[in-house]
């Protein structure tokens, strides 16, 4: 098994009920913040930890996500001609050459790990990250990305992204028991998806960022439909526990859930305060509301 994580899975085929009607004709990951599509920002985290394949799990409806990342000829050649060089470069530059961009359908709804099988042709024996661009993370020093490659790097082992969250939010999320290794890193004893406050073990919650094994896909294959008829990764990560250890790190940067609508708006928010086009006017704009 190679030892450097060079591939990234972006499962992009849900319905995205939630952000309905938006999401009825346009996928949820190209939802933007501020002036940018969570798909980008996602992607961009994966580039910045060193990622050179992204492979796109697609569905129906998700047509505008290979066209963001794909070469867009009539604006190249109006923005050209306006002479509009920084647009230009915004547009173009998205992803470098080096990168590749690989789109395969997901047919059917089965659920995350299901998704994440469907890559397995493209992964072949490398370890691989699986980002969920709708779980946004800004740390832009180091993103959080990064931060579990390096994890990988040292510790050889799956390295999934947990932060802790009130107890009454258990039900949304997977929850990971497992004991200390250093302050950030943990060694998982066990993994439940989205289990009643009152019946989950701790409140460390899995977020959308894993760097997995190839042992996650054989794992996978044995792992039948779960909760919601789904093919559930969390089932695929409790069941390779009994096979080799994987580790949780305690990421450092700030989530926000825009899967949510509370977490979008948040997003939107905290991310229009950095513009630099428009924090100023913003944040006067934000000063002046009346609660
Ligand atoms: C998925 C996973 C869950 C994880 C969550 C993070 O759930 O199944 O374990 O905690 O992503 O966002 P979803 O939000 O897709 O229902």
């Amino acid at each position: 098994m190679s030892q450097f994580v060079r591939k990234a899975v972006f499962p992009v085929a849900g319905l995205g009920t939630r952000f309905l009607p938006a999401t009825k004709a346009n996928p949820k990951e190209m939802l933007p913040i501020v002036d940018k599509p969570l798909i980008q920002y996602a992607v961009e985290e994966a580039l910045d930890a060193g990622i050179k394949d992204l492979i796109f799990v697609t569905g129906r409806n998700k047509r505008s996500i290979p066209d963001h990342f794909d070469k867009a000829y009539e604006l190249e050649n109006e923005l050209e001609k306006k002479q509009k060089i920084k647009m230009l470069d915004m547009v173009r530059n998205i992803v470098p050459d080096d990168v590749t961009c690989i789109y395969i359908r997901q047919a059917e709804a089965l659920g995350l790990g299901h998704a994440v099988l469907c890559a397995k042709a493209a992964l072949g024996n490398e370890p691989f990250a699986v980002i969920l661009a709708d779980d946004l993370i800004d740390n832009p020093a180091r993103g959080c990305l990064r931060q579990m490659v390096e994890a990988f790097e040292e510790y050889h082992r799956s390295i999934i992204a947990v932060e802790t969250v009130p107890r009454d939010e258990t039900y949304r999320y997977g929850i990971v028991s497992a004991t200390d290794v250093t302050d950030r890193v943990k060694k998982m004893t066990g993994i439940v998806e989205k289990p009643k406050p009152e019946e989950a073990p701790t409140n460390l919650a899995v977020v959308g960022r894993y760097v997995f094994t190839p042992g996650i896909l054989k794992q996978l294959q044995d792992t039948g439909r779960g909760a919601g008829g789904e093919i559930q990764l969390t089932d695929a990560i409790a069941g390779m526990l009994d096979k080799e250890d994987v580790y949780s790190l305690e990421f450092d940067g700030q989530r926000y859930d825009c899967g949510s609508k509370l977490g979008y708006l948040q997003a939107n928010v905290e991310f229009g305060l950095k513009h630099p086009e428009l924090s100023e006017r913003f944040s006067a704009w934000l000063g002046s509301l009346k609660f």
